[in-house]
């Protein structure tokens, strides 16, 4: 089946869901894991469990009244941008069986912030919504100036409206006109100079790129610390096509960057090096081919205080989510482990 057409039914089937008290308690009850033992509080937000949505599944909030009951213990909204886009050409996505991953070509394809405050005016602010902001893929914000607008816009309309926990500033969409023009630190520099004059009220989080060089990818840490930057999530989408071996047939003309399996070991080993680097300094969120509780663990234990996911939902089911939760509260429990934070990092600490 088109994979477009199952992304859009599945948020079909969330959104109806989220319309019925009775319809939430049954998908709680059947999907959703809770314990003390998985509950953190990071920023000053408490996370019931550290198992979140990754960006680019609800663009545009559709889904945001079910996720908590499907088991997340927070969610990553968006990529929004200021003014709408109606996406790349299609496919937008295509499902790689063999590989476990999906060649993503959406271009942060959404609606646009207006339509998403106007229609989350009333987001629960007691469970963690990131809002994944971008600038919005067209012609006029390929200079800094311009896309620094945009960040600012959309930024600015978020902090008026005080929607969402967490502002995630997604500086890395591989599909988009004029690429990543803020995934270099002199960029970033001024971005982020520019946005620290609006003194949000929210903690900030920058959605990283994998594909850099180390020295490059230190680069912009080092300017994310100067400017106070709360956390990092490592990270986006796979751009080396030549950096995994693909099992699926795949050539030039088809559009897109990877998802899932080809992002696993990249983003392992930049946590485990944002861990050593900068632990005390930045809150990591772990993001890039989480299929099983196993790949949770080893994320943790590399230095992420949470994980987010998308691919590993879609090849596994939505049940993934409460499964990693019940297996991480298992093994603490056998471990003799008070809580989930406790094992933060522990592969650094070991001998
Ligand atoms: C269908 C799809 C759409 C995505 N769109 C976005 C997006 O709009 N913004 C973003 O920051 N990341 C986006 N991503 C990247 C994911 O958030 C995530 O970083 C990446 O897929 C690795 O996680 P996974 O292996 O669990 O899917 C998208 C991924 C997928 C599969």
């Amino acid at each position: 089946v088109d994979p477009d057409f199952v992304h859009a039914l599945f948020l079909r089937i969330g959104s109806t869901l989220s319309s019925y008290a009775i319809t939430k308690k049954l998908t709680s009850l059947a999907l959703r894991h809770d314990s003390t033992r998985l509950s953190q509080t990071l920023c000053g937000i408490r996370f019931d469990n550290p198992v979140g949505l990754s960006a680019g599944f609800d663009k545009d909030g559709e889904i945001v009244g079910i996720v908590k009951e499907v088991g997340f213990g927070f969610e990553s909204v968006g990529t929004l941008t200021p003014r709408p886009y109606k996406g790349n050409l299609k496919p937008w996505s295509r499902r790689l069986i063999k590989t476990k991953s999906i060649l993503v070509n959406y271009g942060l394809k959404n609606k646009g912030i207006d339509t998403f405050i106007k229609l989350n005016s009333n987001l629960d602010s007691s469970y963690p919504y990131f809002i994944s902001v971008g600038k919005t893929n067209c012609p006029d914000t390929v200079t800094i100036e311009q896309g620094i607008r945009d960040y600012i816009e959309i930024l600015t309309k978020l902090e008026n409206s005080n929607i969402g926990s967490v502002y995630e500033i997604n500086i890395s969409c591989p599909n988009a006109y004029g690429g990543e023009s803020f995934s270099n630190a002199e960029n970033l520099n001024i971005l982020l100079d520019e946005i620290a004059k609006l003194k949000l009220s929210k903690p900030i989080f920058l959605k990283m790129p994998i594909n850099l060089p180390y020295e490059e990818y230190d680069k912009i840490l080092d300017t994310a610390v100067d400017h106070q930057i709360s956390g990092v999530i490592i990270g986006n989408l796979n751009k080396d096509r030549s950096s995994y071996e693909i099992s699926d047939p795949l050539d030039e003309s088809m559009k897109g960057n990877l998802s899932g399996m080809p992002t696993q070991d990249l983003s392992n080993k930049l946590i485990s090096r944002t861990f050593q680097k900068y632990g005390d300094k930045l809150v990591i969120i772990g993001v890039g081919g989480v299929f099983s509780f196993e790949d949770a663990l080893r994320k943790i234990q590399l230095g992420a205080s949470l994980i987010e996911l998308i691919t590993g939902m879609i090849f596994e089911g939505p049940q993934l989510i409460g499964e990693i939760n019940q297996k991480l509260e298992q093994y603490l429990l056998e471990n003799n482990i008070d809580d989930v934070s406790k094992i933060v990092g522990s592969d650094h600490k070991k001998s």
